[in-house]
C-alpha cells in the first residue's frame, strides 16, 4: 500500500512538473502584453513621408439612403439598438466634397471607403450610372486634394437580390462578385491603386453564420463553412477580376485581429482555449489564402478544401485592430469559453458597457506576428475607439502611433494607419451610441464638429 502511494505521489509530481514547464514554455514563447527592455530601447523612428495617414469608413454605415441586407433587417423589431437605422446617417452620399473637406483639414493624406455594391447594382447585371459617377467623382476629388483613395469592394452589406440567394455561401457568390470587381477596377482601376477585397471576414462569418446576430441570421456552424469557403473563393475571384482590369493593382484583405491570451498562464486548458480562438478567428482566413487551402473547424463541422487562385492572391495584410481579451475553457457555458477585457482602459463600444481593452503593445505584437506568418507589407486598416466623452481617443492614437513606430523599428514594414473612424456613423446593431468619428455628428442637423483626439491625429500626420 505504502509503495503505491509512493508511486502514486511521484507519478503526480512528475505530471506537475511537465505541466508547469509546458506552461513555463508556452509563456516564453508568447510574451507579454508589453513591449521588452530591447524594443523601448529601440527610439521610435517618425513616421515616413509616404506613409498613408488616414480615416476609414464604409458605405452602409456613412451614406444613408442605402437599400441591402442590412436595411431589411434594420427594419425588423429589435434588430438594432433604440430601433435606429441607417436610412440617414451622415448623409454622406450628399455630403462628399464636405467630407473630403474635413479629410483635408485634419492632414490626411489616404482615405480608406467601401462601395456599395447594393447601389451599383441594384438589379442583377444592371449597372447604376449615377452611382458609378458619384464614387469616380469622390475618386477624383481625393486625388485632387492629395488624398490617395483605398477603395473597399464588401464591407458586409449585399444587394437584396444577392442575399436572396443565399449570400456570401451562395454557390454564384464568387462569380457574381467577381463580375462586381472587375466592373469596379474598370471603371475606378486607373486612379485607385490600393484594393481591400472583403472587409472582415471572419466577422461577417460569424456575425452571420455562427451566432446569427446580423443578416442573415443563421446559428449553424454547418452554413458557416460555406460561407468561409464562399468568402475565399470571393476574394480569389475579385482579386483576378482587378489585376486583368489593373496590372498596377495593389490587394489585401482587411483582417480582424484581436490579441487572444490565456486568462491563467498556469492554466493549459486556458493556453488551449487561446490558441484554438486565435486560429480560428485571427488567421484561418489569411492562412488558407497564404497556402490555397482553406482550413476551418466549428464544433462538429470541419472543412478542409484546397481552393484555386488564393495563393498570390494578395500583396499587403490589412489589419483592424480594436481589442485584447483574457481566455479561459469553460465547459459549462454555451461556448465552451470566456473571454474578458484584461486590465487597460475599456473602450465603450456599447455606448455605457465596456465591452474590451485596446493596448497599443496589442496591437504591435499582432503586426509583428501578421509579418512573421505571412512577411507582407501591412496596412493598419482600422483602429479606433468608442469614445462619446472625446478622451480617449487622443491617447489611444498616439499609442497605436508608437505601436507602428516601434514595430517600423523592428523591421515590420507597416506602411499606413487609418483610423476608423471620419465622422460617428451607424454602428450596425449599435446604432449610434457609439460615437467612433474623428468628428462629431449632430444627427438633427448633420452638423460635423472636430472630436476629441481629432487635433492628436493631425499633429501626428508624416511630414
Ligand atoms: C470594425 C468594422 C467597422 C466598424 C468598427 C467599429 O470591426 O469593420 O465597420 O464597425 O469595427
Amino acid at each position: 500500500m505504502k509503495k503505491l502511494l509512493r508511486v502514486l505521489g511521484w507519478i503526480l509530481g512528475v505530471l506537475v512538473v511537465a505541466w508547469l514547464g509546458v506552461c513555463a514554455y508556452l509563456s516564453v514563447r508568447h510574451p507579454r502584453v508589453s513591449f521588452t527592455a530591447a524594443e523601448l530601447a529601440m527610439p521610435p523612428v517618425p513616421l515616413p513621408k509616404g506613409f498613408l495617414w488616414g480615416t476609414a469608413t464604409s458605405s452602409h454605415q456613412l451614406e444613408g439612403g442605402n437599400t441591402n441586407d442590412w436595411t431589411r433587417f434594420e427594419a425588423q423589431p429589435g434588430a438594432i439598438e433604440r430601433g435606429e437605422t441607417s436610412a440617414v446617417s451622415a448623409d454622406h452620399w450628399n455630403r462628399m466634397a464636405e467630407d473630403v473637406a474635413l479629410m483635408k483639414a485634419i492632414q490626411a493624406n489616404a482615405y480608406r471607403f467601401s462601395i456599395e455594391w447594393s447601389r451599383l447594382e441594384p438589379r442583377e447585371g444592371a449597372w447604376n450610372e449615377e452611382a458609378w459617377a458619384r464614387y469616380g467623382d469622390l475618386v477624383r476629388q481625393l486625388r485632387e486634394a492629395g488624398i490617395t483613395p483605398v477603395v473597399t469592394l464588401l464591407h458586409f452589406s449585399l444587394p437584396l437580390w444577392m442575399a436572396d440567394r443565399g449570400g456570401v455561401a451562395a454557390p454564384e457568390f464568387p462569380a457574381r462578385f467577381g463580375r462586381f470587381a472587375a466592373e469596379a477596377g474598370k471603371r475606378l482601376g486607373p486612379r485607385v491603386d490600393l484594393w481591400i477585397t472583403l472587409n472582415e471576414p471572419n466577422v461577417q462569418m460569424y456575425m452571420g453564420y455562427v451566432i446569427g446576430t446580423w443578416p442573415p441570421q443563421r446559428k449553424a456552424p454547418r452554413e458557416a463553412l460555406p460561407a468561409f469557403a464562399g468568402l475565399l473563393r470571393g476574394h480569389a475571384a475579385a482579386a483576378a477580376a482587378l489585376r486583368a482590369a489593373d496590372p498596377g493593382a495593389r490587394i489585401g484583405v482587411a483582417n480582424n485581429l484581436m490579441l487572444l491570451e490565456p486568462r491563467s498562464r498556469l492554466v493549459l486548458t486556458d493556453w488551449l482555449a487561446a490558441g484554438f480562438l486565435d486560429q480560428f478567428w485571427n488567421w484561418s482566413f489569411a492562412d488558407a489564402v497564404r497556402d490555397g487551402r482553406a482550413r476551418l473547424r466549428l464544433p462538429g463541422a470541419t472543412l478542409d478544401e484546397r481552393l484555386d487562385g488564393l495563393v498570390g492572391s494578395v500583396d499587403f495584410f490589412g489589419l483592424n485592430y480594436y481589442f485584447r481579451y483574457l481566455v479561459r475553457m469553460a465547459p459549462g457555458s454555451p461556448e465552451m469559453v470566456v473571454m474578458t477585457p484584461g486590465p487597460g482602459p475599456r473602450s465603450e463600444l456599447g455606448g455605457t458597457s465596456p465591452v474590451g481593452d485596446s493596448p497599443p503593445e496589442a496591437l504591435f505584437l499582432l503586426m509583428r506576428e501578421a509579418w512573421k506568418r505571412y512577411r507582407l507589407p501591412i496596412y493598419v486598416t482600422e483602429g479606433g475607439i468608442a469614445d462619446d466623452q472625446g478622451t480617449m481617443r487622443g491617447p489611444l492614437i498616439r499609442g497605436q502611433v508608437e505601436a507602428i513606430q516601434r514595430a517600423r523599428a523592428a523591421g515590420v514594414p507597416v506602411g499606413g494607419y487609418f483610423h476608423w473612424t471620419l465622422v460617428d456613423n451607424f454602428e450596425w446593431e449599435k446604432g449610434y451610441r457609439p460615437r467612433f468619428g474623428l468628428y462629431r455628428l449632430d444627427r438633427q442637423t448633420l452638423a460635423r464638429t472636430p472630436a476629441g483626439g481629432a487635433d492628436v491625429f493631425a499633429d501626428l500626420a508624416p511630414r
